[in-house]
This record gives C-alpha cells, sequence and structure tokens, in this order.
C-alpha cells in the first residue's frame, strides 16, 4: 500500500511540474483522445452492436511472433490480419492479472475490451489438461487475491466498456460430471466463486456471460434443465447481477453454429439431443434460461470452428487436427438470442499437452484425431496455428 501511494504521488508530482515539450504534447494529446470514451460506460442492451472487440496486446504480440517466423511470405501476410482480430484475453492465473491494465488503458470509445475469468480453485474438474494453480475449496485465495484485485482494475476505467466470460467449462461440470470425484470436490467452491465473481464484478462498464458448455454438452435433452438451473442458481445468488447478460457457448470449441443437419446427427444417441448446432442450442437454452429466472443472451465461439467432421467423437476437446480459424467476430448474428460470434480461444495456443509423462497429460490430447505434438494449455503451437490460417474460412 505504501509503495503504491508513493508511485501515484510521484507521477502527480511529475505531472504538476514537468510541462510536456511541444514535441511529446502531440502524441500524447491524441493517446489520451482515442483512449477510453469521454464519460463513464453503461451497458445495457447487446454491447457488441456498436462496438468491436479490442484486439489485446498479448495475442497480438504471439502472432505477430509467429507471422515472424514464416518463411511463406503469403502466409504471414495472413498471419498479421489475425493479429488485429479482436479476441478475449484469458486472465487464467493471478500473475496474470498484471496485463491487465495494459490491455485497458488504450482501448477506443468504439471497442471493448474482452477478458475469460478463470482461475477456480480446483479448476477443470473433470479433465487434466488446464488444471488450475488454486486448490479445490480454496476460495479464500479465489475471492482475495484473483477476483478482488482484478475489480479494482477495473473500476480505474469506468469510461471503457469491458465484456467478460466468466470460468469457462466449470458450472457445465457440476451439471453432466458431478459423479468424479474432483468435480465433487470442486462443487461448493465453483457455485461460491462464479457467485462472487457475478457480484464483484457488476460494474456498469461491464457485460458478462457465464459459461454453459456447447450444444453437445448441456443440449443433450436430459441437461438442458439441470443446466439451465445451475447457472440460473450461481446468477441468483449473486444478486442476480444486472450486468450479466447471459451466457457464453462452445468456448474453445469445435461447434458449427447452424449446420443442418449438425455434424453429429447421425451418431446413434442424436435422438437424445435435439441441439444439434449451436444456433438451435442457444435459441433452446436461452429460453430455460429465462425460465429458471436468468437472462439468456449469447456469446458463441467461432474462432477455430470452420472445419466439420474432425472429431471423432462429439466430446473430443482437445486440439482437433485439421482445424481451420472460423467467422470473425461480429454481432451479426441472425439470431435475436445470440449477441455475437466472438473469438474466445486464442487460436494457436495449446488446449493441452500431448506428452505422455506431463502431469497435465490428458488422454483426450492423444487421442487419432488430435494434433500432435502439443505444448501444454495455453502454450504457444506454431504448426496448430499455421493449421488454422490454411483451414480458415471465410480464407485471410
Ligand atoms: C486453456 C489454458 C489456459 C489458457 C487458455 C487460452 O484453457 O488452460 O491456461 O490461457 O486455454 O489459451
Amino acid at each position: 500500500m505504501k509503495g503504491l501511494y508513493s508511485a501515484v504521488l510521484a507521477s502527480a508530482i511529475v505531472g504538476a511540474f514537468a510541462a510536456p515539450s511541444p514535441v511529446e504534447q502531440g502524441p500524447v494529446t491524441a493517446r489520451a483522445a482515442m483512449a477510453a470514451c469521454a464519460t463513464p460506460v453503461t451497458l445495457s442492451g447487446n454491447p457488441f452492436a456498436s462496438r468491436s472487440i479490442y484486439a489485446n496486446k498479448e495475442y497480438s504480440k504471439e502472432v505477430i511472433a509467429a507471422a515472424a517466423s514464416m518463411t511463406d511470405s503469403a502466409m504471414a501476410a495472413q498471419a498479421s490480419k489475425v493479429a488485429q482480430v479482436g479476441t478475449f484475453l484469458w486472465i487464467d492465473t493471478r500473475a496474470r492479472i498484471s496485463v491487465i491494465e495494459d490491455n485497458l488503458k488504450d482501448v477506443p470509445c468504439d471497442q471493448l475490451a474482452a477478458f475469460v475469468i478463470y482461475d477456480l480453485p480446483g479448476r477443470d474438474c473433470a479433465a487434466k489438461a488446464s488444471n488450475g494453480e488454486l486448490a479445490a475449496g480454496d476460495l479464500t485465495t479465489y475471492k482475495s487475491e484473483y477476483i478482488d484485485p482484478i475489480v479494482t482494475i477495473f473500476k480505474k476505467y469506468p469510461n471503457t466498456a469491458i465484456a467478460l466470460v466468466i470460468e469457462p467449462d466449470s458450472l457445465p461440470n457440476l451439471v453432466t460430471n458431478s459423479d468424479k470425484q474432483a468435480c465433487k470436490d470442486s462443487a461448493s467452491g465453483y457455485r461460491d466463486g462464479v457467485a462472487y465473481a457475478l457480484k464483484q464484478l457488476n460494474l456498469p462498464n461491464i457485460a458478462m456471460y457465464i459459461d454453459a458448455g456447447h450444444g453437445g454438452w448441456l443440449g443433450w435433452n436430459d441437461n438442458l434443465k439441470p443446466g439451465a438451473k445451475e447457472l440460473a442458481a450461481a446468477y441468483k445468488a449473486a444478486g442476480s447481477p444486472k450486468q450479466v447478460r447471459g451466457i457464453s457457448t462452445n468456448v474453445a470449441g469445435w461447434n458449427a453454429w447452424d449446420l443442418s443437419p449438425g455434424e453429429f446427427s447421425k451418431a446413434t444417441d442424436a435422438q437424445w439431443n435435439k441441439c444439434q448446432n449451436e444456433k438451435i442450442y442457444v435459441e433452446t437454452f436461452g429460453p430455460l434460461l429465462k425460465d429458471a429466472g436468468m437472462p439468456g443472451q449469447a456469446i458463441i465461439d467461432t474462432g477455430r470452428n470452420a472445419v466439420t467432421g474432425l472429431r471423432k467423437e462429439w466430446g473430443d476437446w482437445c486440439n482437433v487436427n485439421g482445424a481451420g480459424f472460423g467467422v470473425r467476430p461480429t454481432s451479426t448474428t441472425g439470431s435475436t438470442y445470440a449477441d455475437a460470434f466472438v473469438w474466445v480461444k486464442p487460436g494457436g495456443e495449446s488446449d493441452g499437452t500431448s506428452d505422455t509423462s506431463a502431469t497435465r497429460y490428458d488422454s483426450y490430447c492423444g487421442k487419432d484425431d488430435a494434433f500432435k505434438p502439443a505444448p501444454e494449455a495455453g502454450q504457444w503451437n506454431q504448426a496448430y496455428f499455421e493449421a488454422l490460417i490454411k483451414n480458415a474460412k471465410p480464407a485471410f
């Protein structure tokens, strides 16, 4: 605290006494005018309707480095276009909180900054690849060292619009994987953690979307109502926060938006799932969420869903081989339930390691339809990134 106080004081003194030279003044003023809005932002309705997503510096850096290492100049040119796509920035550890401000301070008024809140205790309870830094049950650390510091930062930028995806996979895992011991151990921490996040992050300039898996997960006929109940319970436990807009779906996923018949509609179990594509899923689940007492708007990750027919089974989630970048972020979705198509998973970052000796090795990352070799979840996979560009639809 003391250190922070003197740093603030020092910069105030510099600001008061050091008049900028004319050379400095130009660009500084221009930058200040570009960043943020002139007055506090209050989000209501579809936040993506009048704003594009800020191309965060972290993904841009990764992609620019990837382009620089390419020998194929045509592909390098395509990659530099990927660097301009607005994507979500994953705050997947406490340490990662340090990049938030740098990705908030320059966001123009016609854009929004987008982040994924992803550090629940006992994270990724039904798989191994994305197990997190906090032990199941350690809600105290989640609140005080993860959510609270993030809220403090967001409060410093009331003039900047922000969209958040809240804790991918967590509540869906409680609906369908509650027989697994790790999910049992994580259950109360997930419920209380998500509710705490929703309550604390409920600031006027923020729009929140709670993760709802995808059509091949909570879309099964028997999962729809329990799913809506689970999500609505977290929403209500948070005090029905105004800034919750609905759900995110297909995060880091592969499902097509409106392919008909759906990709897995010929599978023997297809009769038990009427949500064979994401469009049907959000239009079916949205009304159920409303019935359960929460808003039902959706954002859908189209970052890697260009190519269908690649997965042997619907549940295959790890580094699917042959995938391509999908539809660019847009609020033109053709569905009143869909606020926007977004890129949540940063394409090129791995879903999980294929190294069978790694602690976080998950057998899904070793399946026939998974790309190999693959580094740890979140780490850059150059070959996979290049394939995403080659297979992109629309092409870059
Ligand atoms: C994964 C990882 C996480 C990473 C995110 C985005 O789920 O667990 O560390 O930030 O994907 O690539």
